[in-house]
C-alpha cells in the first residue's frame, strides 16, 4: 500500500518521470498523491486528495522544476484523506522531504519526543516524524545518508521511505525494512521504488534492497550499504520484460482487460518446469502437515486447491487465513509444509505468517505471480502464475492462474502432471466460451439488479470458494452487500434473510454437487429468491440462467469463477464504479 519513487537525473525534468511512475503504481493506493522536488536549492512540494490525474490537474505535479526529487501515491492509515496528510512531508525548515510506504508503530512517543523538543508537526501522518528526526541528525552535521542509519533503527514497525535535503540536493536516499524497495538504475538516472514495474523501461540494472539496506542515489552513482552503515556490494538483476506491459490496449478498465485475456493466460500458466512442480509435490506427499496461507481472493483459490489435493493427492490440508495465521503458530513444526498463496508476493498478513513459519523451521513453498517479491526472497520454493501484470485491483486472471497451479501440482502428486498440463490448454477453450456466451447476458442482468443491496453466493464442495470469490468480487468493486457460503449452510441462519426478489447466485453445475445445489436453490426460491444459477444445465427453477460449458468435474471452477468476475464488472459499471480503483482498498496489502 502506498507508492513511493525516488528519482536522479541531470536533466532537469523529473517531475514527468516521477509523475509517469507514479501512475504505474498507483493500484497501490489512490487516495491522493504528492511530489516534492529540489530546485535551485530549494525544497518545493506540491500534493492533493483525489486521484493522480485529477491531483496533477490542479497542482501541476508534473511541471516542477529540478532534477531530483521524490514522489507519492497514499493509501491512509494514519491521519486522514486531507491535504495535509498527504506525503511527501517535510521538516520544520522545509529542507527535507520524506516519503513513506508503511507503518511507524511508535510514532506517538517519537512525536511527543519531539514535539517536546520543539519540533513543529502539520500533519495526524506517523510518517512525519521521520522528517522531524533526521532533521535533528543533520542538524547535528550528519549527512543525509548517516541521518538515515541513525533514525532507522529507531523507528518500530515496516517501513520504507525516501528522503531528499537541500542541503545535498544531486541525493536521494532510501531504505527499507518489511515493505519493499527496489533501486533501478539507467544511463545518468537512479530510481528507487515501492515496485519494479513503476521503473518499467527505463533501466538496465535492477536491484532488490535487503532488510534495513540503505541507498544512496544520485544520477551518476549509487551505493549501498548494511543496516550498520557498512558498505556493501550488490548484485543487479536483468528487470523482466513482460512485466514492462500495463497499458489497457483499448478496453476501457485494467479488470475487462484481465478478464477477457484469462484464455491467453491460463494457457502461460502450464508453461511450467515439471521437475520443479515434481518437488514440490514430493514435498506434499512428505510433510506431515500441510498449511496454506493467504489472503482474499488468494485464499478462496486455496480452498480450491484443499479439495483438489484431497480428491487427486489423497492429501488433507489446512488453509488459515494469513491474518489469523499467528495464533496457530505454535502447531508449526519442521515437518510442516507452509504453501503461501500470493498475487503481489507482498501482502503482509502472508510474510509475517512465513516469518513465523520459517522460525519454526517448516518449509516454505509460494505460490507467487509477481517476479522479485518479498515472499519469493523467504520462499525454499516458489511457484510462478505467470499472467503478467495485473493492474485491476480485483484479482481476475490471478485468481484463475492460482486455480491452475493447485491442479498441476495436485496431478504432480499421482505423476500426472503431462496429462494436467492438456486438460488446463483445452479448459483454456472453455474460459474463451464462458466469456463469450456471457459478457452480454450478464450486462443485461445488471440492469434488473444493480439497485439490489444484498447478493447471496451458494455452491457446494469444490465450487464453494468460487461462491466466496464471487461474492467477494460483487462487494469490492460495486459496493454491494453479498455473502457467499456453502449452499448447505444457508437454512442455518442465513435462510431468514431471504425475502421476496432477493438475489441468490447459485454455482451449480453439472458434477457430484449437482442435486442437492439444486435442492437449495429450491429451497431460496420457495422463500421468494430470484436464482441466478451458473451452470451448464439449464432447470426451470432458474430466473436466469448464465450458461457455462460442460467440463470435467475438478475443472469447473475455472470455467464458472469468469461470469462472477463479468458480472461483478457490469455492476459496478452500471452503478457508475471505477472497478480498477475501488474506495479504501489498495492491490498490493503492506499494512497489518
Ligand atoms: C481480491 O480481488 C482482492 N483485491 C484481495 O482480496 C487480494 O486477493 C488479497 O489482498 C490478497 O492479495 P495477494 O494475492 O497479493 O496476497
Amino acid at each position: 500500500m502506498c507508492g513511493i519513487i525516488g528519482y536522479c537525473s541531470k536533466n532537469g525534468k523529473a517531475s514527468q518521470v516521477i509523475f509517469e511512475d507514479l501512475k504505474r503504481m498507483e493500484y497501490r493506493g489512490y487516495d491522493s498523491s504528492g511530489v516534492a522536488m529540489i530546485s535551485d536549492g530549494k525544497l518545493l512540494v506540491k500534493k492533493g486528495v483525489g486521484k493522480l490525474e485529477e491531483v496533477n490537474r490542479k497542482y501541476k505535479l508534473d511541471k516542477i522544476p529540478g532534477s531530483v526529487g521524490i514522489g507519492h501515491t497514499r493509501w491512509a492509515t494514519h491521519g486522514g484523506v486531507t491535504q495535509i496528510n498527504t506525503h511527501p512531508h517535510c521538516d520544520c525548515r522545509n529542507e527535507i522531504a520524506v516519503i513513506h510506504n508503511g507503518i511507524v508503530d511508535n510514532y506517538q512517543e517519537l512525536r511527543k519526543d519531539l514535539i517536546k523538543r520543539k519540533h513543529r508537526f502539520l500533519s495526524e501522518t506517523d510518517t512525519e516524524v521521520i522528517p522531524h528526526m533526521l532533521e535533528d541528525e543533520m542538524k547535528r552535521g550528519r549527512s543525509l545518508e548517516e541521518a538515515v542509519m541513525a533514525v532507522a533503527p529507531r523507528l518500530e514497525g515496516s517501513y520504507a521511505f525516501l528522503a531528499i535535503s537541500t542541503n545535498e540536493p544531486g541525493k536521494v536516499v532510501g531504505t527499507r525494512k518489511g515493505s519493499p524497495l527496489v533501486v533501478g538504475l539507467g544511463k545518468n538516472k537512479a530510481f528507487a521504488a515501492s515496485d519494479s514495474m513503476a521503473l518499467a523501461g527505463q533501466i538496465d540494472q535492477l536491484y532488490m534492497m535487503g532488510e534495513g539496506e540503505i541507498a544512496v542515489l544520485t544520477a551518476d552513482k549509487t551505493v549501498f550499504f548494511d543496516s550498520t552503515g557498512r558498505p556493501i556490494s550488490k548484485k543487479a538483476t536483468k528487470p523482466d520484460a513482460v512485466w514492462n506491459d500495463n497499458n489497457k490496449e483499448g478496453y476501457e478498465y485494467f479488470m475487462l482487460k484481465e478478464i477477457m485475456e484469462q484464455p491467453d493466460t491460463l494457457l502461460a500458466a502450464t508453461h511450467q518446469d515439471k521437475d520443479v512442480f515434481t518437488a514440490v509435490a514430493l514435498d506434499v506427499l512428505r510433510a506431515d502437515q500441510i498449511i496454506v496461507t493467504a489472503c482474499g481472493s488468494s485464499r478462496y483459490a486455496a480452498l480450491v486447491g484443499r479439495y483438489l489435493f484431497s480428491s487427486v493427492g489423497k492429501k488433507f490440508c489446512e488453509v488459515v487465513m494469513a491474518s489469523e495465521f499467528q495464533y496457530f503458530a505454535e502447531s508449526v513444526s519442521r515437518n510442516t509444509l507452509v504453501l503461501a498463496i500470493s498475487q503481489s508476493g507482498e501482502t503482509l498478513d502472508v510474510i509475517d505468517g512465513v516469518e513465523l513459519a520459517r522460525k519454526a523451521g517448516a518449509r516454505i513453498v509460494s505460490i507467487i505471480n509477481r517476479p522479485q517479491s518479498l515472499l519469493g526472497e523467504l520462499s525454499h520454493n516458489v511457484l510462478y502464475l505467470n499472467c503478467g501484470p495485473e493492474i485491476g485491483v480485483a484479482a481476475t486472471k490471478s485468481f484463475l492462474n492460482q486455480l491452475a497451479i493447485f491442479y498441476l501440482l495436485a496431478f504432480s502428486m499421482v505423476h500426472s502432471f503431462d496429462m494436467a498440463v492438456d486438460n488446463i490448454r483445452k479448459v483454456s477453450r472453455q474460459v474463451a466460451r464462458a466469456i463469450d456466451w456471457n459478457n452480454d447476458v450478464i450486462a443485461g442482468i445488471t440492469k434488473e439488479y444493480h439497485d439490489k443491496n444484498d447478493f447471496y453466493y451458494i455452491a457446494r464442495g469444490i465450487n464453494f470458494a468460487i461462491a466466496s470469490e464471487g461474492a467477494l468480487k460483487l462487494k469490492e468493486i460495486s459496493y454491494i452487500h453479498a455473502e457467499g457460503m456453502p449452499a448447505g449452510e444457508l437454512k442455518h441462519g442465513t435462510l431468514s434473510l431471504i425475502e421476496e426478489g432477493t438475489p441468490v447466485l447459485v454455482i451449480c453445475p453439472g458434477d457430484f454437487t449437482y442435486k442437492e445445489t439444486l435442492g437449495n436453490a429450491i429451497e431460496a426460491k420457495a422463500r421468494g429468491a430470484r436464482i441466478i444459477a451458473v451452470s451448464d444445465v439449464n432447470n426451470e427453477v432458474y430466473d436466469h440462467w448464465i450458461r457455462i460449458p460442460r467440463v470435467h468435474d475438478l475443472l469447473y471452477p475455472m470455467v464458472s469463477v469468469v461470469p462472477l468476475q463479468l458480472l461483478a464488472y457490469h455492476m459496478a459499471t452500471r452503478r457508475g464504479r471505477n472497478p480498477d480503483m475501488p474506495r479504501n482498498l489498495a492491490k498490493s496489502v503492506t499494512v497489518r
